[in-house]
């Protein structure tokens, strides 16, 4: 495409403008599209001198991080540090069972873990060959990001405390003396998807539906224990892969299993067991602001709950969510 082209060619000359030759880049990815296309951006423009992070917070989806960590070094060669810090955040989720203070605290102690990893990087990037401190950071912010930050802050934006990559870097920026870089700043979604197609990533990670920076934690009614963890992870990704399968991935903006912790009865063989509720919840969207329930065909929906019933352990019903947005949200909680 002429004018992608054209787009990347300026910005990754403006990076190097910006950043010079010695200049160093942080920057937080998630394995989501705009963090991984500023990222690969980045890497296009000055290599090895980008420093990417992923923290593990304990609460990404099924192999996930595992399939980030190869897409990103592996398939699209960037310089990235992996944290698992999941242990930290599952033993600072016990007994959280509020959704804004599970937010507000996978938001904190996310902070607390990539400040730590950055001062290590620094001192790693500082004594490299490329040397140089890190003078900069990287922040994946599209258009609609800053037209919302300039704009009178409507009621979603009040009701929670929306936090992921994009929302880290108030203190960075304004804390660490960091100089913000937003390469992505006047495009909106779909052109960071051609963006990220015009810079050979795959169509497979430029369609990814968005995942909340609190992940599956948001998705598990109340308190969040490891063994909900779990089941959340394996139902969803049943669910998920069954949507691919059936060819509806590109036609949902986004989908997921939660898990309802009340206990409904059940029968299996002769006798009455009692399990957790999985919420199917997929919709379709273009803002995100409203949303409507997809409207599965009868026998996905049908192989979806034959497939968790069968195959994730202590769930013993599955229902399909159709509230649409308002007055429901697309998350759970
Ligand atoms: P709601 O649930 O408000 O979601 O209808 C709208 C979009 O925002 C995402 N979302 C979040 N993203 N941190 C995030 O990074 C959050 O705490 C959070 N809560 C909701 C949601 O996945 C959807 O794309």
């Amino acid at each position: 495409n002429w004018t992608m082209a054209a787009f990347l060619e300026t910005e990754r000359k403006r990076i190097r403008d910006i950043v010079g030759e010695k200049g160093q880049v942080l920057g937080a990815v998630s394995g989501g599209v705009d963090s991984t296309v500023a990222a690969k951006l980045m890497k296009e423009a000055i290599g090895d001198r980008f420093w990417a992070v992923l923290v593990n917070n304990g609460v990404m989806r099924l192999n996930e991080c595992e399939q980030v960590k190869k897409d990103l070094t592996e398939n699209l060669g960037i310089n990235l540090t992996v944290v698992d810090a999941s242990q930290v955040f599952l033993d600072g989720l016990k007994g959280i069972s509020d959704p804004e203070k599970k937010r507000k605290f996978i938001g904190g102690k996310f902070i607390d873990i990539f400040e730590e990893e950055a001062l290590k990087i620094e001192a790693a990037a500082a004594n490299s060959d490329r040397a140089g401190k890190i003078e900069f950071f990287l922040q994946g912010t599209l258009y609609p990001d800053v037209i919302e930050s300039l704009s009178f802050k409507g009621p979603s934006a009040t009701i929670k405390t929306h936090h992921n990559v994009g929302g880290l870097p108030e203190r960075m920026a304004n804390g660490s003396g960091l100089r913000l870089i937003e390469p992505l700043r006047s495009l909106y979604k779909d052109e960071v998807r051609e963006l990220g197609r015009a810079l050979g990533i795959s169509e497979e990670l430029v369609m990814r539906h968005p995942f909340p920076g609190p992940g599956i934690a948001v998705r598990i009614l109340g308190e969040v224990t490891p063994e909900k963890v779990e089941i959340a992870r394996r139902a969803d990704n049943i669910f998920i892969t069954e949507i691919r399968k059936a060819g509806l991935y590109n036609q949902i903006s986004q989908a997921y299993a939660a898990v309802d912790p009340s206990r409904a009865v059940g029968v299996m063989g002769d006798k009455r067991v009692y399990g957790y509720i999985i919420i199917l919840r997929a919709v379709v969207t273009i803002d995100y602001m409203t949303a409507e329930a997809f409207e599965f065909p009868w026998a996905v929906l049908q192989k979806v709950m034959n497939r968790i019933i069968n195959e994730v352990d202590g769930v013993c019903r599955v229902t399909y969510d159709v509230t649409s947005k308002p007055p429901g949200t697309i998350e759970m909680e």
